[in-house]
């Protein structure tokens, strides 16, 4: 917050040009009154960041204007120009607030040496006003993430531990888990509170963008860059970059990454010169990292560097118990960002909530509540205002429920594998079939109390089948 404009008022002309010449001379822009009515209608419309007043003017005095002004506009510094003779008003200046004083006749040194306070004084309000908005936000982000579940507590105390250091972090969780909130966690509640936190999402831009924007690019680098730009490194220094979605990141800037990671300096596109930064990463993921390392898709050293602590969110499905919380938070929220009364949900609606898989997870959720929200005319949100959630299949895979079974059987298949020393001819598709059908009817049977109609139902199976896959498979028979 440079200081740039001032108003100076004094009724006696030779005061207002002399000073009016020397702040100019300095680069500021300055406005002349020659009363105090005049100086009080300027300060209500302009935007001033310093005041210069006499005294003694005619109309409102100087004193007078100084308690307006510290009614109406707090954050302009006022400096009050006292005649000798008057010392004892000075005084009373500054108990109504002045920022200073200066005596009559003076030296234009005495204005330089104030002038230089009040820009060191701007500077620190900055910082201070700064600062109160981060730890706001950091208080915020700690009111933010919401959910008590055992996994969510297991977050927090990760975020609480990386707090200290900059450890690079790699959150990774389905799409809508949460994974940006977790890295604005880590930052507010880090050392770096204060500094930048730059996000880029890699698998937005267009692969051909991505280096410049990453690394910056020199003017003229490629046709129409006219100007050289900083990069998201360069953006971020000192304080946190959030690489999100990094499992789309091309192979090519994968490695210029690691570069950075290792090296801590960036070179410009069409650039020569090395630019030391210092960042904190986090990235993030809603992709299996570690299968694209083993598909050669993501480099093995570089997923090295950043999984040093992990934090993994939870698929909302799987931490159930969040759900009210989340949906009494989001009531919450959405009622009063559109400052109408509160509305809540019926028992039985949280209930339907609860059940619900949530593929799109916790954005999924706040969604569907705002939507609610905003479509229902009552105070109480019944079943009916989910549509769709109602009739939704509980049993149904949603595609990537789909994608992540696949991963997790393919996962423990190849370690299951890699046990045995040797298999038999034609025994393994059986025995891993029987293996994964024994669980999945098992599953279904308890789901539907031991029901063969309905389980066969879920299933896809005919009844028959049902029975005699039972049999064959030695399942156990209960009831509840
Ligand atoms: N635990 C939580 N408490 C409160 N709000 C949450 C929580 N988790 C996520 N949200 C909210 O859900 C939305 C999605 O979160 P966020 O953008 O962090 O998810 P993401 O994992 O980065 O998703 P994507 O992979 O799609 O980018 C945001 O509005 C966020 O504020
Ligand atoms: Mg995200």
């Amino acid at each position: 917050m440079p200081l740039t404009r001032i108003l100076v008022a004094d009724d006696e002309e030779s005061m207002r040009w002399v000073l009016s010449k020397a702040l100019k001379r300095k680069g500021f822009s300055v406005d002349l009154a020659s009363d105090g009515r005049q100086a009080l209608s300027m300060i209500q419309d302009g935007s001033y960041d310093l005041a210069i007043l006499d005294i003694k003017m005619p109309g409102i005095t100087g004193l007078d204007l100084l308690d307006k002004i510290r009614e109406q506009k707090k954050d302009l510094l006022v400096v009050i120009m006292t005649a000798e003779a008057s010392m004892k008003n000075a005084v009373e200046a500054m108990k109504r607030g002045a920022y200073d004083y200066i005596t009559k006749p003076f030296d234009l040194d005495v204005i330089d040496a104030i002038i230089e306070k009040v820009g060191r004084a701007r500077e620190v309000a900055g910082q201070v006003s700064m600062l109160k908005q981060e730890l706001k936000e950091r208080y915020q982000v700690e009111k933010n993430i919401i959910g008590n579940s055992p996994v969510m507590r297991e977050v927090y105390k990760t975020i609480g531990k990386v707090a200290g250091s900059d450890v690079t972090v790699l959150v990774q969780g389905e799409s809508g888990t949460g994974k940006e909130l977790v890295a604005r966690a880590v930052h507010f509640n880090s050392g770096r509170l204060g500094k930048p936190f730059v996000a880029i999402n890699c698998a937005a831009i267009p692969k051909e963008l991505l280096e410049s924007e990453l690394f910056g690019s020199e003017k003229g680098a490629f046709t129409g860059s006219v100007e050289r730009k900083l990069g998201k490194f360069e953006q971020a220094n000192l304080g946190t970059l959030f690489l999100d979605e990094i499992g789309d990141m091309p192979l090519d800037l994968q490695a210029k990454i690691l570069r950075v990671l290792q090296e801590r300096e960036v070179t410009r596109t069409g650039g020569n010169q090395s630019i030391p930064v210092d960042v904190r990463i986090v990235a993030a993921t809603n992709q299996a990292l570690a299968e694209k390392v083993r598909l050669k898709e993501f480099r093995e050293d570089l997923f090295y560097r950043l999984n040093v602590v992990p934090i993994n969110l939870v698929p909302l499905r799987e931490r159930r118990e969040d759900i009210p919380l989340l949906v009494q938070y989001f009531l919450n929220r959405v009622c009063a960002e559109m400052d109408i009364p509160l509305k809540q949900c019926t028992d039985e609606t949280i209930a339907l909530l609860t059940g619900y898989p949530w593929p799109g997870n916790v954005r999924e959720l706040e969604n569907a509540i705002k939507r609610a929200v905003i479509l229902s005319n009552d105070l109480l949100l019944t079943p009916a205002d989910f549509h769709g959630l109602e009739s939704a299949p509980g049993m149904e895979l949603t595609v990537s429920q789909e994608a992540s079974l696949e991963a997790l059987v393919d996962s423990k298949l190849r370690s299951c594998l890699q046990g045995i020393e040797h298999l038999e001819n034609g025994e393994i598709h059986s025995i891993v079939l029987q293996q994964v059908e024994r669980p999945l009817i098992r599953i279904i049977l308890e789901k539907t109390r031991w029901n063969q109609v309905k389980a066969a139902d879920i299933l896809g199976i005919n009844r028959n089948t049902l029975r005699k896959k039972i049999s064959e498979l030695g399942i156990e028979l209960k009831r509840d």
